[in-house]
């Protein structure tokens, strides 16, 4: 099995700006390998949520191909790959407000087809509590828990999905300082000694240096920070 987990090829893609198009990615090339804690940095407009879209298939690249284990994610089909290979975290709104913590993990679960055997709900508590959530915060609607308890939450839900990709936008961006540093050093810990490919975009200095790879956006490519 390759060492890359998902590799962008010459990907290109330009929005429409008045008459003309405006590219946003360039022939932009990379390999992500297994196991390591990437961050991403670049001004605000550079296209990094536009990459990450990209990358979690939600769209297509307009030039160049992106690969998962080595196959186009055309080829697994889109709607396939989000289910079963990537989980994606964004600054909010990853959670259903009406529902506890603990059901929006078994919501996740159930999404995916989660691989585990075993009791979803027992699992799902498990995560939570590694995530610092104990079972009777897991039990409460999300919207009683603080913004860091449900930015856990919402980091529990993609962990219970069971993949090998996670993707970022900014995760940690509504998170105090201190919060913030937990969960980075539990995304640190996933990808060192679970294996799992992390890949975070963040305008934080501090983030980007406790990952593993920082690389920079800039005119349309991924570049060495
Ligand atoms: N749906 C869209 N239509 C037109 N332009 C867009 C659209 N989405 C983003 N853009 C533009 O593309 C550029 C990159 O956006 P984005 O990927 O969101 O950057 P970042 O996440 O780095 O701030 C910005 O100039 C933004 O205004
Ligand atoms: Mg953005």
């Amino acid at each position: 099995m390759s060492n890359f987990i998902l590799e962008m090829k010459d990907v290109s893609y330009g929005y429409q700006d008045g008459g003309r198009k405006r590219m946003i990615l360039k022939n932009c090339s990379y390999k992500f390998e297994r196991g390591k804690f990437y961050t991403i940095l670049g001004p605000s407009g550079s296209g990094k949520t536009t990459l990450l879209s990209m990358a979690s298939a939600l769209d297509v690249p307009e030039g160049g191909t992106i690969e998962y284990e080595g196959t186009e994610l055309k080829k697994i089909g889109y709607s396939k790959y989000r289910r079963n290979h990537m989980a994606i975290i964004f600054q909010k709104y990853n959670l259903v407000d009406y529902l506890t913590g603990i059901e929006n993990v078994e919501a996740g679960m159930m999404i995916s087809g989660h691989r585990t055997k075993g009791d979803k709900k027992e699992i799902g508590y498990k995560i939570l509590d590694a995530m610092g959530i104990v079972k009777t915060k897991a039990d409460r609607r999300v919207t009683k828990l603080s913004g860091g308890e449900q930015q856990r939450v919402a980091i529990a839900k993609a962990l219970a999905k069971d993949v090998d990709l996670i993707l970022g936008d900014e995760p940690t961006g509504s998170l105090d300082t201190a919060t913030s540093n937990e969960v980075i050093e539990l995304f640190k810990l996933l990808a060192n000694e679970y294996g799992k490919t992390i890949i975070l975009v963040t305008h934080s200095d501090d983030v980007a240096e406790k990952s593993d790879v920082s690389l920079r956006l800039r005119d349309g490519q991924l570049m060495p920070f």
